[in-house]
């Protein structure tokens, strides 16, 4: 007993002198190993990764590396500097860490299929003629849910809510009916994948509770089988896009567990962004009584009467799109990150070299530069919806640091080789969910003085931000619709 406890220590003793002998070389960036050998800075990221890359960026400037759960990771956050990470890739790798990411969360190994091949797929989904299928199926099924089977249905009725939860619900189950075209078990779905997204975070870190351990592994199991295509719907006679991705991954050879698994990443990648960014969109103007008529004027302008001509293409709606850059702005915040497979000299637009070792991983949080720094946006944790609007009304997107204009001033959908496939799709959905919202609905606060609710900071580096806890509205149906 005493020998074993003897040897447990010995070993420990020699893994922690092995984390913590790292030291900093001529030429590499900072290096921040915090205080408890091998988790290094592993709690403060988790709970809060905004607020501790900003303590960092205070103490070291635009790079440095830290240490985090026996990982050093390279953070850059000079967005002029962006390019020579996302260019390079020799030395730099993202296809493994995704896997293991995937493996983790989703319980899912594709090694088949090249990560290349998957995007080609999925592109030509999103763009002509079939992201413009897809661009009506979406507004079919979201004028179905909202106006025919709402219990809000009746002008003369306020119907209470929390915003949150009505944009998820709704966004989510339109885009679920556009791409899955399972008609029945939409709100069934909705409800498995929410309590799946709240523990994913969770998942990701190998952070679990015992008891949410469970709930996670059944609630993924039985989304597994909401989706599984056995029950798909085979009789319509234009495939959906659910079972033509069904049929890419036979053709690429992935077993029928895979498959099955595959879909509910899908699901997530397709859902999770647009519900929360319609809630913090709105929500932004319900707080903004300025932005909010600024908005609701420009659609007065659209050419609504008329049933020919769809609103959204015949017109440019360069206040909401300044309101939705601006939205982004403050609650998208991915990560971006690379594993360094080949030591690397990163050179940063200041001329100095860094040298980058193998093994690393490197990572790009564009939320605190450029989207939050202030040297570029004024007043960044303000929320100003004409932030992208040019005096002429047209899309403003010259923004410099230090003098020198960027090529990225806000970064929601990610950059590089695995920039969001569905941008176009989400640009639309959430124009015409807040549009139907605006022009069919009375909506208003239930207390006129409420304010948003904080972010939930645990979701910091995964995609859009949620809110902790909701923002409390009433809505009813106009009793004459465009009347704003
Ligand atoms: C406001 C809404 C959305 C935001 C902010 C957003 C953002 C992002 C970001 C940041 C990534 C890159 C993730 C990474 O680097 O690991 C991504 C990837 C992706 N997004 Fe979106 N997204 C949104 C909506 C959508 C929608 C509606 C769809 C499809 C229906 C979609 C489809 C995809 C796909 C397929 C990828 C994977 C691309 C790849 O792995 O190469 N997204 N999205
Ligand atoms: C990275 O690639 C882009 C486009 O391919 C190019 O415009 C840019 O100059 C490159 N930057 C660097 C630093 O290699
Ligand atoms: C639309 O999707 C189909 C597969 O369902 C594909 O064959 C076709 O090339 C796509 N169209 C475009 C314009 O990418
Ligand atoms: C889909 O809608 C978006 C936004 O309204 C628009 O930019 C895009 O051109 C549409 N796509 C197609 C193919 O109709
Ligand atoms: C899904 O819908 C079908 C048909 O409405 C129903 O029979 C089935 O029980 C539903 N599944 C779940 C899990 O609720
Ligand atoms: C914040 O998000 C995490 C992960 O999704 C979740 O576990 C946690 O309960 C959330 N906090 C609140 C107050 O909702």
């Amino acid at each position: 007993m005493l020998w074993t406890i003897f040897l447990l220590l010995n070993g420990l003793l020699i893994l922690v002198l092995i984390y913590s002998s790292r030291t900093r070389q001529k030429n590499e960036p900072p290096l921040d190993k915090g205080l408890i050998p091998w988790l290094g800075h592993a709690l403060e990221f988790g709970k809060d990764a905004a607020k501790f890359l900003a303590r960092m960026k205070d103490k070291h400037g635009d790079i440095f590396t830290v240490c985090v759960a026996g990982h050093y990771v390279t953070v850059l956050l000079d967005p002029n500097s962006f390019d020579g990470v996302l260019n390079d890739t020799i030395c730099l790798d993202f296809s493994r860490s995704k896997k293991q990411l995937l493996e983790k969360i989703f319980c899912l190994q594709l090694p088949s299929i090249k990560p290349t091949a998957e995007r080609k797929w999925m592109e030509q989904h999103f763009r002509g003629l079939n992201l413009s299928k897809l661009n009506s199926s979406m507004s079919v099924h979201l004028q179905n849910l909202l106006l025919s089977d709402q219990k809000c249905c009746s002008p003369s009725q306020w119907t209470k809510d929390g915003l949150f939860s009505l944009c998820y619900s709704l966004l989510f189950r339109a885009g679920y009916l556009t791409l899955f075209e399972k008609q029945e078990n939409a709100s069934v779905v909705y409800e498995e994948f929410r309590k799946f997204d709240h523990l994913l975070t969770k998942l990701a870190r190998c952070s679990l509770k015992r008891g949410e351990s469970q709930i996670a592994t059944l609630s993924r199991e039985r989304l597994w089988e909401l989706l599984s295509p056995n029950c798909l719907n085979s009789e319509s006679e234009s495939k959906s896009w659910q079972q033509s991705y069904h049929h890419f991954l036979q053709q690429e050879g992935a077993d029928a567990e895979m498959q099955k698994r595959a879909f509910l990443l899908q699901l997530w990648t397709t859902q999770c962004n647009a519900g929360p960014s319609a809630f913090w969109l709105l929500g932004f103007l319900l707080t903004h009584p300025e932005a909010m008529e600024a908005v609701k004027t420009e659609i007065r302008g659209l050419n609504l009467q008329n049933p020919h001509t769809d609103p959204l293409k015949a017109h440019n709606t360069p206040v909401f799109d300044s309101v939705l850059s601006e939205t982004l702005r403050l609650t998208a915040a991915v990560m971006i990150s690379r594993e360094v497979v080949q030591d690397k000299i990163l050179r940063m637009a200041s001329g100095q070299e860094y040298h980058l070792r193998r093994g690393d991983r490197v990572c790009l949080f564009p939320f605190l530069s450029p989207q939050n720094d202030p040297l570029i946006h004024q007043q960044p944790e303000s929320f100003k919806y004409d932030r992208f609007l040019n005096e002429d009304m047209t899309v403003r997107d010259k923004f410099y640091k230090d003098g020198k204009r960027l090529k990225y001033h806000t970064v929601p959908w990610g950059a590089g080789r695995n920039i969001c496939v569905g941008k176009d799709f989400a640009v639309s959905a959430i124009k015409q969910f807040v549009f139907l919202f605006l022009t069919h609905l009375d909506l208003e606060l239930c207390d006129p003085e409420a304010k948003l609710p904080p972010v939930n900071t645990s979701r910091y580096g995964f995609g859009m931000l949620q809110p902790d806890g909701d923002l409390q509205i009433r809505y009813r149906l106009k009793r004459t619709q465009h009347e704003m």
